[in-house]
């Protein structure tokens, strides 16, 4: 079901900071201005329940009969990120504790964890009071569960978690026996003898938990996580109408957000800071940009999906981080940085800066003195412009190149040092490359249901550094490149089992007929080495990392490149092999930006909107496309004008008009047009 007919703006809204004389103002206000949705009451426990089992709902009543003096619709939400001073002062189980057993207290947020059974208990009960005395409230359009599962804290260690574990782990293994064998609890005499003695991982010397027990509890942490979220949509969903939506936020750590939104919630929602990125210190070129590839991951878990936080203001805590405002237009840029990423609703995080707090310098669109403001008549000129773009809402991101997602893998290279550093230099110039090339593509999540089907409408598909691999997997990637796909493999492909242990055969295990190579020699390099180079006829590729040295042994399969250095110079770095009607590229390295480029050239991947325009590289472009009309977004993140030529004939959406020729766009600009 499809719960946005047409893209729509909201904003974040807190009626228990503010006088309750200025709420029908602030939402006559957000009216004017285009806001049509706020959200509400996911910190605010305690005006429902300030005292244990009685619930008074007088104040949001009272709030939401103002609502309904407006046209206003509401995002009500769950208010269990922030449980009450009494609940853990009389229930100290119910709070989260860090790696060493030191308890997060009272007075942050999101201080409890998702195993205590009278939390479970006190969530089911506050949830079904909210549920039955809201579900009919007319204004209400959709829920959002709690607040932002598993930010702040992704790793559990208070004792609930531990003897929640041990319980998922008799689930999953039965017996000890079996789980010591997945383990290989034999080696440094790991081996359990009874249950009680498994803990998530605990503070050991140089922090080394066994690895096979670290990837269990990061899978643990994720169920914890999609059961609690679980336990609110179930009642939810049994009180509300049809049409009444429940979400909630992404991304933070170890959640499978696929799982998450196909098993309890309608649709997930996405927390944009681009600004994150323009404060970062190292590494990352993309700067705002790179906001682009968590908006592709929540894309990946679910077509339809939704802004809960935009960025609207600077941001930062009182003693955490600094950022500066939005320079005039990059509210805008970074709105529409979401809906050329598919988001159909943009809700402003927040609409008035909190006057007292630990977020007193996290600023929404109003100051502290509620003057109307730039970024007010920012947000209202985007609001003029979404009317125009109201058939947008449901449109398909047009993507030629698939990337595989697998939680496994990206949970085990969090601790694992041999193939951790290659995923996260591989994401980051996979992302860059495809970003500047004008080559969108989409995340595709791995998981036992993955078909050939779900890649065969992509060009190209990167497997980077599928390390643990199952014969599923395996078979899937075949049938996709015997249909006649391109499939890339990196590095390290193929050499663990969903275990994470090593079987005893030979790499790629089970694909070496896939590529037509075998992999007899491997080294890591460090990342300063200057020998991390491969040669493509007369170019340099930069191939850092980790080398796999490729042997082929199939007729089929030819040699693209070939180390530059070392004892192994000469040995083929980059294969393709013919396989059924398509072709098996194995790739040594981790991938850089610039290799990744060549290598879309080599492969004669084009950009996608080669017939429509030539834009430079620091623009993102995107087209969004359904019911036979097509949008192409043009994304200036620089603080230049830069020049654009536009091939054909096209209309402006915001303005109407026909354009076609040389197109300047302004710095931070965005230009739309129907293709
Ligand atoms: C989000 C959170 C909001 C607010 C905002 C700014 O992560 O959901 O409640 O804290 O960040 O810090």
């Amino acid at each position: 079901m499809k719960y946005f007919n047409r893209l729509a703006m909201g904003t974040c809204y807190y009626p228990e900071h503010w006088d309750e004389s200025l709420w029908l103002n602030d939402l006559q206000r957000m009216l004017k201005a285009g806001i049509g949705t706020i959200r509400i009451a996911e910190f605010a426990w305690n005006k429902f329940e300030n005292e244990e089992g009685v619930f008074t709902f007088d104040f949001f009543d009272r709030f939401l009969d103002v609502v309904e003096q407006t046209d206003m619709k509401v995002i009500f939400c769950t208010p269990t990120a922030t449980p009450p001073a009494w609940l853990t002062q009389k229930y100290p189980e119910v709070l989260q504790a860090d790696q060493d057993g030191h308890i997060f207290y009272h007075g942050c947020r999101r201080h409890y964890n998702y195993n205590a059974p009278v939390y479970l208990e006190k969530t089911r009960i506050i949830v079904e009071e909210l549920a039955q005395h809201y579900a009919d409230r007319k204004c209400i359009v959709g829920w959002q569960i709690d607040n932002e599962l598993n930010c702040q804290i992704g790793e559990f260690f208070s004792e609930a978690d531990s003897a929640a574990f041990r319980v998922f782990l008799k689930e999953k293994y039965g017996t000890l026996n079996k789980l010591n064998e997945a383990w290989g609890t034999v080696f440094w005499n790991q081996t359990y003898t009874d249950w009680s003695q498994i803990y998530l991982p605990r503070h050991t010397p140089h922090n080394t938990s066994n690895p096979h027990l670290k990837l269990d509890s990061l899978r643990f942490y994720s169920e914890s996580c999609i059961s609690y979220c679980k336990l609110h949509y179930d009642i939810l969903k049994k009180h509300l109408p049809k049409n009444v939506f429940v979400t909630t936020q992404g991304l933070f750590p170890h959640v499978n957000y696929n799982r998450l939104h196909d098993e309890a919630l309608d649709f997930l929602t996405y927390d944009s800071y681009p600004m994150f990125g323009l404060s970062d210190e190292g590494g990352n070129r993309l700067k705002d940009r790179k906001w682009s590839m968590e908006l592709a991951r929540i894309r990946g878990a679910g077509n339809e999906f939704g802004i809960m936080e935009q960025q609207s203001g600077p941001g930062g805590w009182y003693n955490r981080r600094f950022m500066p405002t939005p320079k005039p237009g990059q509210i805008r840029l970074w709105t529409y940085q979401s809906v050329a990423n598919g988001a159909d609703y943009i809700s402003y995080f927040r609409w008035r800066t909190c006057t007292f707090g630990t977020e007193i310098y996290w600023h929404g669109i109003l100051n502290y003195d509620n003057q109307d403001n730039r970024r007010l008549q920012e947000i209202t000129d985007i609001g003029r412009e979404f009317e125009k773009l109201s058939d947008l809402a449901g449109k398909t991101y047009q993507a030629k190149v698939a990337i595989l997602y697998d939680y496994d893998n990206e949970w085990d290279g969090e601790t694992d040092v041999w193939h951790g550093p290659l995923r996260k230099y591989s994401n980051a110039g996979l992302f860059q490359a495809l970003q500047e090339s004008h080559v969108p593509f989409n995340y595709v999540t791995v998981s036992p249901n993955l078909r050939a089907a779900d890649l065969k409408a992509y060009e190209v598909v990167f497997a980077p550094h599928m390390t643990i691999m199952d014969p599923g997997l395996a078979e899937c990637m075949k049938e996709y490149v015997k249909g006649g796909g391109i499939l890339i493999a990196g590095a390290r492909t193929g050499y663990k089992d969903r275990n994470g242990r090593c079987p005893m055969d030979i790499m790629p295990i089970g694909m070496t007929d896939l590529f037509g190579m075998e992999i007899r020699d491997f080294t890591a390099l460090n990342a300063e080495s200057p020998y991390a180079y491969a040669s493509l006829g007369d170019k340099k590729l930069y191939m850092p990392f980790f080398h796999d040295l490729l042997t082929p042994v199939a007729d089929t399969c030819e040699t693209v490149a070939v180390y530059s250095e070392d004892f192994y110079k000469g040995t083929p770095a980059i294969v393709k092999n013919q396989y059924g009607k398509g072709q098996a590229w194995y790739f040594g390295a981790a991938f850089d930006c610039e290799t990744v480029k060549e290598l879309l050239k080599t492969l004669g991947v084009e950009s996608l909107i080669k017939d429509l325009a030539e834009v430079p590289p620091c623009c993102e472009i995107s087209i969004r496309e359904g019911d036979g009309k097509a949008y192409l977004f043009v994304l200036n993140y620089t603080g230049d004008t830069v020049e654009l030529e536009l091939k054909k004939e096209m209309r402006n959406a915001l303005t109407d008009e026909k354009v076609s020729g040389a197109y300047k766009l302004d710095a931070y600009g965005v230009l739309i047009l129907e293709v």
